[in-house]
């Protein structure tokens, strides 16, 4: 998929309405993620906090792990990173390697801040050499 093909308006919505649904009660840092797979639907996800801070789950993987139980786990095309934020944010590094399960290098991430949207990058210039055994 190539940047220019992505619905970045449906995308981006879908963001931050997963983002208006994070359970971020201790950072008071919603974040929501849309990732855009094969099929063109779109899977959510949001960060999801715990008293035991280490329990906490990212939005990405949050979204990710959605996506393979609704079985659309072929590729994610694009994603959408939501956040309330004056700062674009990107995914942690965690969440990098567990979207490059699903997704190639030239998978575009846009950061959304407020309504804010940054350009897009791929996924492998937010995590050159990932680690992979396969290939
Ligand atoms: N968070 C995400 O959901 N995604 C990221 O890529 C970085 C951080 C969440 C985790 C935690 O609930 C809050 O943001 C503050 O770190």
């Amino acid at each position: 998929m190539t940047v220019e093909l992505v619905d970045w308006g449906r995308l981006v919505t879908k963001a931050i309405e997963a983002r208006n649904n994070a359970y971020a009660p201790y950072s008071g840092f919603s974040v929501g993620a849309a990732l855009w797979t094969q099929d063109g639907e779109v899977v959510t996800g949001c960060n999801v906090e715990n008293v035991s801070f280490p329990c906490g789950q990212c939005a990405e993987a949050n979204a990710a792990g959605a996506m393979v139980s609704a079985n659309r786990h072929s590729t994610i095309h694009a994603v959408a990173v939501a956040a309330v934020s004056r700062h674009f944010v990107w995914p942690c590094g965690r969440c990098r390697q567990i979207l490059a399960e699903f997704a190639d290098g030239d998978t575009p991430v846009m950061a959304v801040a407020g309504d804010q949207r940054s350009a897009p990058l791929s996924l492998v210039e937010l995590l050159p050499h990932a680690f992979a055994t396969l290939g």
